[in-house]
């Protein structure tokens, strides 16, 4: 186990309640933050949900769910993670909010705390430049569903110190994940070769290629992937999808990040996927079916 012992999430949504799952887990005290407790109840109400399942079929005893859970703290307080070693932050994919979240805590914590933030496409460099603490920054980007996925890109920028990254990429291992290492550029490894690649498959609809189901099932079945790029983009959220889209549009300024129109309108239009019960698919059933807008 590294240094590290106590651990702060800030934001307790999908990515963030997955992230203080595996710590918690790994057996790190961990404060859970969020700003509302509707939010901060539903993102624990998620947790205890997968431990229970892994109870039910028999992958973990109660009493280590109990233990699990006992290591979590739920707060709305920012002051409760002054005493973390790493805070990790998981809000909304937000430039301003990410700096303003890190200045209000880098005054909170010890000087020795490590921040690290899950952006998928922000610039860890320009956080970094915004703390108290740029050679204690790092990014650390988890993938959805956080629990079962094992890659965590471990993001250093030019200002990060050996030491730092070597203590976050053993938190990573730690959690039974395995890092890779990757530089401060927009996307990293994983965004910048799989954003492409389900902007293809929108265009490849819309210029009638084929059916949404058909695309999946060809990736699916033709390159064994467990997932089609429309079941993808539901799943990870056309939310997420568009606004990455935009910040690696905004930084590579090349075409094959540019968003669809049609994502850019089904992200208006609030059809984000399986988080709002339609996106490509509608999940109303059992069997989701292809929605509305896209017939
Ligand atoms: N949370 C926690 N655990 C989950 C889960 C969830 N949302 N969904 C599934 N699981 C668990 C199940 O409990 C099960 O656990 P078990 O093996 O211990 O019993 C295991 O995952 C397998 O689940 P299922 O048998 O129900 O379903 P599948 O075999 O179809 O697997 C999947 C589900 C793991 C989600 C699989 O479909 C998959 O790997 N999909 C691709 C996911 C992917 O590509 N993620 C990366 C997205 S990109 C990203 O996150 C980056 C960001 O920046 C956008």
């Amino acid at each position: 186990m590294s240094e590290i012992q106590r651990v702060g999430v800030v934001g307790c949504g999908l990515m963030g309640g997955g992230i203080a799952q595996v710590c918690a887990q790994a057996g790190y005290e961990t404060v859970v933050r969020e700003v509302d407790q509707a939010f901060l109840d539903r993102g624990m109400s998620g947790i205890q949900k997968n431990l229970d399942r892994a109870v039910s079929k028999g992958k973990l005893e109660e009493s280590e769910r109990d233990a699990i859970v006992g290591r979590l703290q739920p707060t709305l307080a920012l002051d409760d993670l002054a005493e973390c070693d790493l805070v990790l932050e998981a809000i909304i994919e937000n430039l301003d909010a990410k700096i303003e979240l890190f200045s209000a805590v880098g005054k909170l914590c010890k000087a020795t705390a490590i921040f690290a933030s899950n952006t998928s496409s922000l610039s860890i460099t320009e956080m970094a430049a915004g703390t108290d603490r740029a050679e204690r920054f790092v990014g650390l980007h988890f993938f959805s569903p956080v629990p079962v996925m094992p890659l965590v890109e471990v993001v250093r920028c030019g200002q990060t110190s050996e030491e730092a990254f070597k203590l976050a990429y053993a938190f990573a291992e730690s959690l039974g994940k395995s890092p890779i290492a990757c530089g401060d550029n927009t996307g990293f490894v994983v965004n910048r070769l799989l954003v492409p690649y389900m902007l293809d498959a929108i265009r490849a609809y819309e210029s009638g290629v084929a059916s949404i189901p058909d695309i999946d099932t060809g990736m699916r079945l033709g390159c064994g992937y467990p997932m089609g790029p429309f079941t993808l983009g539901d799943f990870v959220g056309l939310d997420t999808l568009y606004h990455i889209t935009d910040i690696m549009y905004n930084e590579y300024k090349e075409a094959r990040f540019a968003s669809p129109p049609l994502l850019r309108r089904m992200f208006l239009a609030g059809y984000h996927g399986r988080k709002t019960g339609k996106g490509f698919y509608d999940y109303s059933d059992d069997e989701p079916v292809v929605s509305d807008f896209v017939k």
